[in-house]
């Protein structure tokens, strides 16, 4: 109830924030369609923090894979393609809409299987909060290993869920949205198929770190979901001081 109270109270968490020597990280990690990338950006516009959707350097390298006619499946090509990936990986690179489409959302999956790639893609991560200005308090980053293998120390981890059925019926509408020809069946063992290769994986499998706080979006709407990490945000950084 106190916390409710002080959600009005802007002033308060600029206190939170521009105190510290470090800058605020906040992981957020999730299946697919889970909510996570929208309460990521979410996050970040409501605090003015930088937000970096991690999901799109595996859908950029898979992108690049599948446009050179390689496999994503086979670890040479992948790994022929990465080198000149690294060379011209910037936000430009990222934000091409081509990188949302399904096939590209698959291939990211299985190229996000391979230890090379993973390790290639580590440093940029975790330098993205270095390379942001001084009055920038704190980055978001969303994921699947965030707040377990890329930013272990995060000072927020969320871990974001939502039954695979409802996650199924997120994606299909918005397929649907986008005009593509699709059954519900086919997304449901899409998703399903997604969450066992993000999760069955050898390295850096997607899983809950065990300080993070669990989120369920299936009941919620995403000003709900944004309302709820707000004040576990808030709660965490005042309980922390740094
Ligand atoms: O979140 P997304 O659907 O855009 O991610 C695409 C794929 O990339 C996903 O199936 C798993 C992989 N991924 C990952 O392994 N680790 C991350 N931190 C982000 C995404």
């Amino acid at each position: 109830m106190a916390l409710m109270a002080f959600r009005s109270n802007d002033f308060v968490d600029e206190g939170l924030f521009k105190n510290r020597h470090e800058k605020i990280v906040i992981a957020i990690d999730g299946p697919a369609a889970s909510g996570k990338g929208t309460l990521a950006r979410n996050i970040s516009k409501r605090f003015g923090f930088a937000h970096l959707d991690t999901g799109m350097l595996y859908r950029g390298l898979a992108h690049a894979v599948l446009s050179a006619d390689k496999n994503p499946e086979n670890e040479a090509d992948v790994e022929q393609i990465l080198k000149t990936f690294l060379d011209v990986l910037d936000e430009k690179t990222l934000s091409n809409p081509v990188l949302r489409e399904d096939t590209v959302g698959v291939a990211a999956s299985q190229v996000a299987a391979m230890p090379v790639v993973r390790t290639a893609l580590l440093d940029y991560q975790r330098n993205f909060s270095k390379t942001q200005p001084d009055d920038i308090f704190g980055v978001v980053l969303d994921g699947r290993d965030i707040g377990t293998v890329v930013c272990p120390k995060a000072d927020i981890k969320i871990f974001v869920t939502a039954s695979a059925d409802v996650r199924a019926k997120r994606r299909y509408h918005e397929l649907q949205g986008r005009g593509a020809k699709v059954t519900y069946e086919t997304v449901l063992e899409d998703v399903k198929a997604r969450d066992a290769r993000d999760s069955n994986r050898a390295v850096a499998p997607m899983k809950p770190a065990r300080d993070s706080y669990k989120l369920d979006t299936s009941q919620l709407n995403t000003s709900q979901a944004l309302g709820q990490v707000i004040d576990v945000i808030r709660a965490q950084l005042l309980e922390n001081p740094a």
